[in-house]
Parts: structure tokens; sequence; C-alpha cells
């Protein structure tokens, strides 16, 4: 019997079950019967950890085998028909090639288990922005985080009706079972060098194999929402970007829409969730992870959030400086690879308060706060990228127009990352051209959201699309020139932001947090054609008294923080010029060429 009124759906969901042989099949119907149910067999089998009722209603724990806790950009492959369009920052394999090899993994690879096929929306279900994915998947925990991250089930399926357009997304853990075996609670995956995570752009099509982890194995997010959508997007004439989206509104009702493109674990989920320390402003969150905008009919950028729920790092969040996560978190939720306190509530390190007992770490050992009251660096009671799955409507400060079909006009974009050095606290890009050429240097130390033997290193991640630019980066930067050239006035102002210098002691100059909020009021000051700023060599610059001074930040820190670094700023152009630009080859625009030209010779003025 077929599963869906849809032929050609039917017809894919037929021919995958052929390959994978999977022991059944299970269409979600996005009900909360069917994910009820889903958790109570994983409590069972030991895969998933019932959380103290009272205290985190709703709440599971699951640990990842300890080989399965991230990322991996070495094994994510942009499948292009020509390797020129994949560009030179993705691994590239002919999609023939690669399919050959990976068939040969799929075939038999859900022998012993249940194929669930997820009809999901990335998008508010019927949104003119959204698009519709499909996913088959033998994992129940990617089921039961896609049914909190993205919009899932039959309401999907009424719209795709008999003919609607959909994108495949074939995921499978890697581990078939023989007959009369079960995980026995483990958590199943393929080795390192079994993992693919694969991309056919041409054809709109995505294929994972062998990682449980979150941006592996929930394929609507970064490849389906990042990698696909960048290439739909190239194509089409709008934007998907790697961006937070957030409301804020000053104490005059003034309202400005900001997206920010940081790095994976640079800081987007707290800005965008951010409490202004300044009186009388209100921040509120659009999105966290990802944006979608597309030119409205008035020339400006309209931006939706196409997910449901937040992936979000828990390790550093606290009620302190996340409150707004933290209070997402308490209800429905699923945490990864965090700490299990005795009492079943969870612990991690930066939690702000010491472990109330002796903990279960996040490989599933007894484990005690060193006598320090510091962890030890690898030996961390969670994983520093142990996640928290929450719903986005769990959070205090969600916008009301959170799922407005249209989109909110963007105001504002920053770009960021985790620089110790160089890069001031703030400044404004003085044209189109020199915005996009900020974001096409953006660098950061490489975080614990990838598995890399580069964590901590400092490497270019220009628009922090490095690992999701579904195609040739040179391209993706002429792309984001053209978008500007279009409509110049309309577009966003761009900044550059970095709240991540540090003394040479090795201490955070600026405390960042709630108090990014006295930088969002000068970008937004500054948007209005105010906000007190003085030209650069690099850019607009807060004068010494536009932004207000934190409790704890010196004069001298905030002149440290917004001074131009002149032989730092000439090193770092004379790097991009030597070692990062000469990569995209021809397909450089002339326009960013001509920034490194136009810079250099003001600093040396
Ligand atoms: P992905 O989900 O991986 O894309 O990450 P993200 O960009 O949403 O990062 P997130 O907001 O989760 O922050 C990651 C880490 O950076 C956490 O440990 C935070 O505590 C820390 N962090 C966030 N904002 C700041 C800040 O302003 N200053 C400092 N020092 N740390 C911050
Ligand atoms: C990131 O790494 O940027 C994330 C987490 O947002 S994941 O979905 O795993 O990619
Ligand atoms: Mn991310």
């Amino acid at each position: 019997m077929s599963l869906t009124k849809h032929a050609k759906l039917n017809a894919w969901i037929e021919e995958i079950q052929a390959m994978v042989k999977p022991e059944n099949v299970v269409l979600c119907d996005g009900s909360q019967a069917q994910y009820d149910n889903l958790i109570k067999e994983m409590v069972e089998s030991g895969l998933a950890t019932k959380l103290n009722q009272e205290k985190l209603p709703g709440c599971y724990l699951f640990r990842s085998d300890a080989s399965d806790v991230a990322r991996v950009e070495d094994r994510t492959y942009i499948s292009s028909e020509k390797q020129e369009d994949a560009g030179p920052t993705n691994n590239w394999k002919a999609p023939a090639e690669l399919k050959a090899e990976m068939k040969a993994l799929y075939d038999g690879c859900m022998k012993g288990r249940t194929m669930y096929v997820i009809p999901f929306s990335m998008g508010p279900v019927g949104s003119d922005i959204a698009k519709i994915g499909v996913e088959i998947t033998d994992s129940a925990y990617v089921v039961i985080n896609m049914m909190i991250m993205t919009r899932v089930g039959s309401k999907v399926l009424d719209v795709l009706g008999t003919d609607g357009e959909f994108i495949p997304c074939l995921h499978s853990v890697g581990s078939p079972l023989q007959p009369g075996e079960s995980d026995n609670g483990k958590w199943p995956c393929a080795p390192i060098e079994k993992k693919y995570i694969s991309h056919f752009p041409e054809e709109r099509t995505i294929w994972s194999y062998g990682s449980g982890y979150g941006g592996n194995a929930l394929l609507g997010k970064k490849c389906l929402a990042l990698r696909i959508a960048s290439a739909v997007a190239h194509e089409e004439g709008w934007l998907a970007e790697h961006m937070l989206i957030l409301k804020i509104t000053s104490p005059e009702g003034v309202v400005k829409y900001v997206c920010g493109a940081f790095p994976s674990a640079c800081g987007k989920t707290n800005l965008a969730m951010l409490i202004p320390t300044i009186p009388g402003w209100k921040v509120e969150t659009i999105g966290d992870d990802i944006a979608w905008m597309k030119p409205g009919k008035d020339g400006r950028l309209y931006a939706i959030n196409p997910e449901a729920g937040f992936f979000g790092v828990a390790p550093g969040t606290n009620f302190h400086s996340n409150k707004n996560a933290m209070l997402s978190a308490q209800k429905d939720t699923i945490y990864t690879n965090v700490a299990l306190e005795a009492d079943g509530t969870v612990w991690w390190e930066g939690m702000d308060e010491d472990p109330k007992s002796e903990l279960i770490d996040w490989k599933g050992n007894k484990w005690n706060l060193p006598a320090n009251g510091k962890s030890e660096k690898g030996k961390e009671a969670a994983h520093p990228n142990a996640r928290f799955t929450a719903p986005a409507r769990n959070c205090p400060a969600i916008a009301p127009e959170w799922e407005d079909p249209k989109g909110v006009p963007v105001d504002a974009f920053l770009f960021g990352g985790r620089r110790p050095s160089t890069i001031p606290l703030v400044h404004q890009a003085m044209s189109w051209e020199h915005g996009v050429f900020m974001g096409s240097i953006v660098g950061s130390e490489v975080t614990a959201a990838v598995i890399s033997d580069q964590v901590g290193q400092v490497r270019r991640d220009p628009f922090a699309m490095l690992p999701f630019c579904g195609y040739h980066m040179g391209d993706y930067f002429a792309h984001w020139i053209k978008m500007g050239k279009a409509n110049p006035d309309k577009m966003p102002k761009i900044f550059f932001v970095n709240w991540f210098r540090k003394t040479k002691e090795g201490k955070w100059l600026w405390p960042g947090y709630g108090d990014n909020s006295r930088v969002l009021k000068w970008v937004c000051e500054r948007c209005d054609g105010k906000g007190d700023a003085v030209e650069t060599p690099i850019g607009f610059m807060p004068t010494a008294t536009a932004i207000d001074r934190p409790e704890g930040v010196t004069v001298e820190d905030m002149n440290e923080l917004l001074s131009v670094d002149k032989a730092g700023w000439l090193a770092e152009l004379a790097d991009v010029e030597k070692n990062h630009y000469p990569k995209f080859g021809d397909k450089l625009p002339q326009e960013l060429r001509d920034q490194i030209k136009i810079i250099t010779e003001r600093l040396s003025k």
C-alpha cells in the first residue's frame, strides 16, 4: 500500500526501502502520540535517560558515541557535476562515483531497524519562502529532534499534495543489526572513514551516512537550509545564510531587525536572546542560526527563520549569560552529551554553579569536579559541543512575528568571529562592497562544533559559511555584491563586531552577552543616520563616548577595544591578499580585490 498521495514521493520511498532493507517503515505524522511513543521506546532501550520530570518536564538526555559529537567537515561533500562549481573550499567527488561508494554502504544498512519517513517544512507551512523536504532515517533520535527543529507531519503532506516539490534527504546511522541483535542502549553510528555528508546541488538531494549528530543527521538544518538552499538562492536571487535574526526596540519604540553571521559556537544564540543591560531597550528573538532572505516589492530584504527550534551549545549557557536560552530548555527539551546530576537534572561547564552531586559525565562515567573547581581540558563533564534541542515557542523572548510568512525587513547585518586581537569591538562598512569585503574576511578560532585538529586556531570562515556554502565561494561573494547593486539604498547597513578580544593575560577585554546591547544601540543609531562616529581607514567607528562603557571596563580597555591596530590590519590585509583571496582565482570579484587596495592605502597615509 502507498504511504502517501504523492506518486513521486512513494516511488522514492519504495526505491530507498528496496536498497536499505529495513524491518519496517513508519510515516511520521507529527503527532504528540508518535513523539511520546518514540521517546518511550528509547528510554526502554537505554538510549535515552528520563530527566527529573518535576524540574524538567518532558526533558530527556542522550549520550552519543564518543566519536560522534560534532560535524565532520572532512567527510562533507558538495557533489556538483563539475568540481569547479563546488569551489576550492568544499570537498568534491563526482556524483556518480560518490553515489556508487555510498550505495555500497546503504545496501542493507537498515536491516533490523525501522525506516522513518519524515515530511518536514523549513519555514512556516505553506509560506512562499518555505521549502519542503522529506527525510528518510533509521534513527528515532533524529525523528524527535526533527519534530522540534522543523515543522513535521501530515500538514506538510497536505501542502505537498499529489505533485508538489520536495527535497529528498536520505539518512542512516550506518549500523545494521543482525537478526535478534539490538543496540543495547548504545548510540549507533559508523566509524569516521565510513561517514559521508553528501549534497547533490543540481539534483537537490542529500545523502548522509554514518553519523547521528545534529548537523550531520538533522538534514533540514545545515544540509538543506544552508548548503542546498544557498545554491538554490544563488540561482533564484535570494540569500540563505548562517545568521541569527533579532528584533530590537529602543526606549522610544523604534524597531530594527538585525541579522548576524558568526561562525559555529561564536555567539549567535546568545545575541539572538540577549537581555540588554542598557535601560529601556528590548531584544526579541526571530531565529538563532539560519536566515532565508528575499527582496520584497519595496526592494528591502525580508528574512524568515526556516527553523522551529534551537539546537544550542550548552556549555557556557547559564542564567546570567543567557537566561532566555536556559528558560527555553526547561521543558520538552532533548539534551545531548551534557552531564547528569543525581536528582535527574543536568549540568555542564559554565553553568555558573558547582554540581550539586557526583555527576555522570557525557561518557556515562562517574565524575567529580576537581578540587580547584575547574574541569580539566579534554576531561569535561559535558562535551564542549554538548547541545540542547528546544522548541522556539518555549523562548520567553520569542518575537510575536517570528512565524510571519512574509519575514521581517532587515536593517543591519553583523559579521564577527572569535578574534583575540586586531579586530575592534565594532566598525561599520563605508559601502556595500566594503561590507561584503568584511564578510569575506571573517576569521575565527575554530570551536568544538566541528571535529578538527585545528580547534583554537584562527581560520578564515567567510560569512560564517565556510562549512555551509553549497557552491563556489567566489561565486557566492559575487552573488552578495550583486544583491546590493540591485537596490543599494535599500540594503541593510553592514557592521563588523568582535566580542572576543583578549588581554595579554588571556582575559576577555569585553564582558559580552547582555552588554553587547551597548553595541547594538550604536548599530541602531547608525541605521538612522545618527550615532557619533569617526571615519577611520577601516571604516566608521564609534567616538570615545558613543558607546556606554559597561561596569568593570576601564577607559583604557575601551580605547583598546575601539582603536585601529594599524600594524595588525596591514598584516591582516596582507594575509588576505596572499593566502585567502588567491584560493578563489578568477571568481574573486574585482570589487573585493579593490577593497584591499583602498584600505591599505588609507592605512598607509
Ligand atoms: P552554533 O549553534 O554552533 O552555530 O553557535 P552559536 O553561534 O549560536 O553560539 P552560541 O551563542 O551558542 O555561543 C557559543 C559559546 O560562546 C557559548 O559557550 C557562549 O557562552 C559563548 N559566548 C556567546 N556570546 C559571548 C560573548 O558575548 N562573549 C563571550 N566571551 N562568550 C560568548
Ligand atoms: C553549527 O555547528 O553551526 C551548529 C550546530 O549550528 S550543527 O547543527 O550541528 O551544525
Ligand atoms: Mn550554526
